[in-house]
This record gives C-alpha cells, structure tokens and sequence, in this order.
C-alpha cells in the first residue's frame, strides 16, 4: 500500500509513477496568520518537502460548536498545499477533544488508577473505550472523509495521533465494562478466568464478571495476569478504536491508504504494534533520540524494530526532531550533521519517509522550545539550510523507494509480552529492564560490525541462522514447540535469564527454570540468584555479570559449559552454556554482561553458525552497515557511528551518497552516512 501513496504522491514528467522518498513535517498552519501560509509553501518547496501531516489537533478549529463546522480554512490550506506539489496524510483530528465537548462530556475524561481524572487543558484527554467520545469522534471522521476524498492533494489517511501516548492506561468505569467484555471473549466463563488469573490465592475467587475491576490503586500487589490481561485489552481497546476510524474511511474512501503513527520508541511499552501492524495499509513511526549512553543505537534499533513489525517491508517516518524536543529534563540540541544521520539511519531501516514534527516551530503553546525544520531564526539559519541539504539528498536517494531490508542472519527477537510480564511488580528484581537488555545485544552485534534484524514474535524464523531471544520470560508451549522445532532443523538459538519461566497466564513452568526451555536448553535452575544495584560476579572468560545469576545444573550430556562463574554464590558453576540440538544449538546466558561483555562473548554464541562480519576490520564497530533490495538495485547503507573520519575499503558499488578517496575507499566523515548501490541479480 505504500506504492500506492508513492503514485498518489508523485508521478514523473512524462505522467507515469515514479518513487521517491517522501519528505516533510507535520504541520500547523492554524497556529499561524494567512500570509504566513504563502512563505511556507514556497519554502517547502525550497526544502523538497512533497508530504505534510495536516489537521492532527485541528477539531477545535474545524467543528468550533456542536453543529458547527469551518472547512473554508482547510479547503484553502488543501489547495495551497496541492498548487505547490506537496501531498497531504490528513490527520481525521480526533486526537485533541474540543472544549465544547468535554464540557458536555465530562464521562470522555480518562481516569487513572487513583481515581483521579485527567482534565482538558492539554492533549488526548478521552477514554479509549468511551462510547460517547466515539460517537463524536466518528463524526467528524465521516465529515472530513466525505469532503476530502476527492481531493487532489490527499495521499493518505492518519488516524488520530499517536494513540496511546498519553491515555493507554484507563481505569474508567467504561474501561471497567469494556475490560469485563474483553475478558468474557477472552475466557467464556468465571471459572477459568478464575484459574487463568490464580484467585485461589489471597480469595479473589470471581463469581460474576460484574465484580471484576480494572487494576485500580490497590492495598498491595494487585493480581499479575490481571495487570498482564489489563495490558492486553488496553492494547486491543486502541487498536478496537483504531479500527473503528479505519473501517469508516474504508467505507468512504477504498483507495486512499489508511495509517496511524506508532510510537516505537523507548519508554512507550503500552501499545503491541506488532499486534497491530496489519491493521494498517502502511506501518508509520514516530521517533525521537533520548538521553541515554546508547542514544545512537537506540535509535537504530528503533528503527530496525519498525522494520521487523512492518515485515521488512518500507514503512514510513512520520516524526523525529530536527534538533532539541521539549520533554526531557534538559533539551540538547543536535550536532551538525546528526540530524542527517539519523534520518537517514531510518531509511537504512526501510523508511520510505523523513518526517519531522513539526515545519514551523511554534511561537506559543507547550511546544514552542521543540525544533522544527523553520526554527524561531528563520529561513536564514544553519538550520534550515541543513533542511533544505537533506532534502537534496533524499532526492538524491529516490531509487531506494519502495525497497525491503534485504535479511541477516542473525536475528533479536523482542517479545512483546515478555516485555510486558517480565516487568511486572513482585518479582525477584525490580531492576530489570527488557528493553535494555535487548539494546546491549544489539550494541553488541554493531560494535563487533555483524548485521543483525530486531524481529517480532510470530516472524518466520527460517530466516535467520542465529536467533537471540534476550529475557524471554513469556513462552507459551506453542512457542517452545516452535524453537525446538527450528533449533533441531539448524536454527541457534541464544537466550538468557528469566527466559521461559511462565505461560500465556503467567503461571509458572513447574519443575526448573528455564521451564519451557529446560529441555531444548539442557540445563535446569532450581532457584534465581538477582544481584543487588551495584554488585556484580566475575567469570571464568574474564567477563563480569550484574543483575542476575542462576544456580544452574546442566542436564542433557551434550550440553557444553561455556563460561563459568568465578565469584559469588555461584562460583565454580555454569554461566554461559550451550546444548547441540539437532543441527542446530541452544544457548543460554544466565547473567547480565552489558554491551562490551557481550560483544566479548558474542563470537563463541555465533560460531556454530558461522556468523561473521561482513565489513572489513577496521570499520568494525565504527561503521554500521544495513541493506535494502529492491527493483532499483541493493543498496548498502554505512552510518559512521563516531565524531572521527572513517575510511571503509574494498566496497564495491555506485556511490549514490557521499564521498571517496583516490584508491576508492569510501570516506566517511563523523556522523555521516553513505549509500552505495549495486545492481542485483
Ligand atoms: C509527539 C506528537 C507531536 C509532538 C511531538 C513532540 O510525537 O505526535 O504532536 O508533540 O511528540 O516531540
């Protein structure tokens, strides 16, 4: 579907469709006076802007009363903006209820586990599962689709915004209802509700639906599969909603594609997109860097993640920064040269579209210190000028539209319901963290230069020679049937502590951990052995393990003892172990190594495949190196990860982006990016 937006989008001199990648910003043009419009345009095109993100928080302006509707702004807007070539994703503006209507409406108001209300006066204040606010809200969806659909300029549909960001969470008396719905479709009756959630513990036997609740503020630990299934349905209570909107645009627009912003990212743990990535035409992502040792990486990482949940298929980024946001503790503004290499490691990853949030930095509201791509300065700034290059250089990179990542061998499994149940309260640690755990992996794979794709759960497996599923705590028997399986036909699997250790209902795998991969590991833990914050255990390789250790026995006598615990309670016993299975393998890390430690062990985990770097030494760890193939070639992406000139021999290829010295090494300088094409066969 996202070749349709590409035709929708742009069609080439001589009227056939011809790809590019798509650039541009969400934009506001309702903050601003009427001549101001016309200085956008033109500096859009000056930018090579051909996309805008229009209407997202516009209801207020568009229905200002309850029958009430102003379109001539938007009309005008729609024009403009098509007189100028640039496309429209027309946000259906359900994002922000207006004030009319929460004062008519208080029951839309999200409530929180405390009881207490989120007031209008910001953004996102409605109840995912309110039937009033989707009355309303379908509403306006039906006026807008009926009016626009027609119109030249639309090239996709963007429901509401970023759903979830602030209301996943709902703990309202319609969440109440709605959660007791979902439970009934989910269980059939009280009494295996009763043994899926373990009431026999501390007499929380249900005898009717009615006297079930949403997780509120509770005296101590609420039920675990009662927060993990409060999870589950505030997932599928947006993606319900998010249906809802699409099917009616559907109805009233067939062809004109239908996405919503994703949020994958870290800290945004709420909303299952791998769930929900076939519910829309095109997966689209929002992004943005965040302080952390691992910024870089992370932002990889992201990006390859949205990757995996669109399939490997082009997706499309709908926001990052071009330089500060405005909701950290401290705001730090981009290096010259990293807003280029981050947009341009999200095409590494399969973006089709460099979007930024927003194209005129607002003068007032809460988000008037968050960049843009025209700053406060102006057009005249080092800012927009280095706008308007990368917009050259994505015009420069149009063959890459429409191409898929092109696998590797290695894959990181990221599990969404591990991630959910392996955080939850009343555990062994409270510090562990699944998303970093399965970052240092990914570090790991970049230091050492060896390509690697996040995928999600349910992905085909055939795809990878090595898969490392980092804390996979949730393993239906299913699941564990399904690795066994694809480990015995030469698949090596590596996994690591708190893996395998419940079902789909959080009730323990009884008889040893690694419960539902005790067997295909070999090995068997009787009890966990988390470290406290700050302490940590040295290994027998020279490694130092934190967090976590485990009493571990090896079970089957083809499992292999890799490394060994040097200190602690576990001295002298197995740390790292792997088990021949089939023709394939098993591995498991029982202790946290961090990214170097890792990286450290990472050779002997991915001998038995044969996993090597394709880059050449001394680019290793400096460089990373991503590919997409498609009807316009295979395209080799080098990101320079560091602030110092890399120079990359012995790669073969049409430069399509960046430079290369006298020999024909291509020249990296810090932070910058090349793109090299080949043909393929
Ligand atoms: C989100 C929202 C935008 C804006 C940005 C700021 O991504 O979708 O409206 O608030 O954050 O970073």
């Amino acid at each position: 579907m996202i070749s349709t937006l590409h035709t929708r989008t742009y069609r080439g001199a001589d009227g056939a469709p011809a790809p590019r990648l798509a650039y541009g910003a969400d934009y506001n043009p309702e903050q601003w006076p009427r001549e101001v419009w016309e200085e956008d345009v033109r500096l859009m095109r000056e930018a090579g802007v051909n996309i805008v993100s229009l209407g997202i928080f516009s209801w207020a302006r568009i229905q200002p009363g309850p029958d009430t509707w102003d379109f001539a702004w938007l009309d005008e807007v729609m024009d403009l903006l098509h007189e100028h070539g640039v496309g429209v994703d027309l946000a259906t503006a359900t994002a922000s209820p207006p004030p009319w209507l929460t004062t008519a409406h208080p029951e839309i108001l999200p409530v929180t586990e405390r009881g207490e209300t989120l007031w209008p006066g910001a953004r996102q204040h409605w109840r995912p599962t309110s039937p009033v606010f989707r009355e309303h809200a379908l509403r306006l969806v039906r006026k807008l689709a009926t009016r626009y659909a027609e119109h030249p300029a639309l090239v996709a549909w963007h429901v509401n915004n970023e759903l979830g960001c602030h209301n996943v969470y709902d703990y309202s008396d319609d969440a109440a209802r709605a959660f007791r719905d979902w439970l009934r479709a989910r269980y059939g009756t009280t009494d295996a509700l009763n043994h899926a959630w373990g009431t026999a513990f501390w007499s929380q036997r249900y005898g009717d639906w009615e006297e079930i609740l949403p997780p509120r503020l509770a005296a101590s630990h609420p039920n675990p599969t009662q927060q993990l299934d409060f999870k589950r349905f505030s997932s599928d209570a947006l993606k319900d909603y998010l249906r809802a909107e699409r099917d009616l645009l559907r109805e009233l627009t067939p062809d004109v594609p239908v996405t919503t912003n994703f949020m994958v990212m870290p800290g945004t743990k709420g909303m299952n997109y791998a769930d929900w990535a076939g519910e829309v035409d095109f997966v689209a992502n929002d992004h943005y860097v965040v302080p952390h040792p691992q910024a870089r990486d992370e932002l990889s990482f992201s990006a390859n993640l949205t990757s995996g949940i669109a399939g490997g298929k082009p997706w499309f980024l709908m926001e990052h920064s071009t330089s500060a946001v405005n909701w950290q503790p401290v705001n730090l503004a981009k290096l010259p040269g990293d807003m280029a290499r981050d947009s341009l490691t999200h095409v590494a990853h399969g973006a089709d579209a460099v979007c930024f949030f927003q194209w005129r930095q607002s003068a007032a509201g809460a988000e008037k210190y968050h960049s843009a791509m025209v700053p406060h300065a102006g057009a005249d700034s080092d800012l927009f000028r280095s706008v308007t290059a990368l917009g050259d250089t994505l015009k420069t990179l149009a063959p890459v539209a429409g191409s898929e990542r092109e696998p590797a061998e290695v894959g990181i499994l990221f599990d969404w319901e591990s991630r959910w149940a392996s955080e939850q309260d009343s555990h062994p640690t409270s510090l562990l963290d699944y998303h970093q755990e399965a970052l240092d992996w990914y570090s790991a794979l970049l230091n050492l230069g060896i390509r690697a794709d996040v995928v999600t759960t349910g992905a085909d497996l055939s795809r990878h020679r090595v898969l490392i599923a980092p804390v996979l705590h949730l393993v239906p028997a299913e699941l564990a049937k399904d690795l066994t399986r694809w480990a015995e036909q030469g698949g090596h699997l590596v996994t690591t502590y708190f893996s395998g250790v419940v079902d789909e209902n959080d009730h323990v795998w009884l008889g040893g951990y690694p419960g539902a991969l005790r067997d295909l590991l070999g090995i068997r833990v009787e009890e966990f052995g988390p470290l406290p914050a700050g302490q940590s255990v040295e290994l027998d390789d020279d490694g130092t393990g934190s967090l976590w250790t485990d009493h571990v026995t090896v079970t089957a006598p083809e499992t292999e003892v890799l490394v060994r615990y040097r200190t602690g309670a576990h001295a002298g016993r197995p740390a790292v172990t792997r088990r021949g299975a089939g023709s394939g393998s098993a591995a498991y890390v029982s202790t946290r190594l961090g990214a170097d430690g890792l990286a450290a062990l990472l050779p002997r985990l991915l001998e038995p495949a044969g996993v090597t770097s394709e880059l050449p030494a001394r680019a290793r760890g400096r460089v990373e190196a991503t590919v997409r193939r498609g009807p316009g070639g295979r395209f080799l992406f080098l990101v320079n990860r560091t602030d110092e000139t890399v120079t990359v021999p012995g790669i073969a290829g049409e430069v399509l982006v960046g430079t290369t010295d006298d020999e024909g090494a291509v020249v990296l300088a810090g932070r910058a990016v090349a793109v090299l094409r080949t043909p393929t066969d």
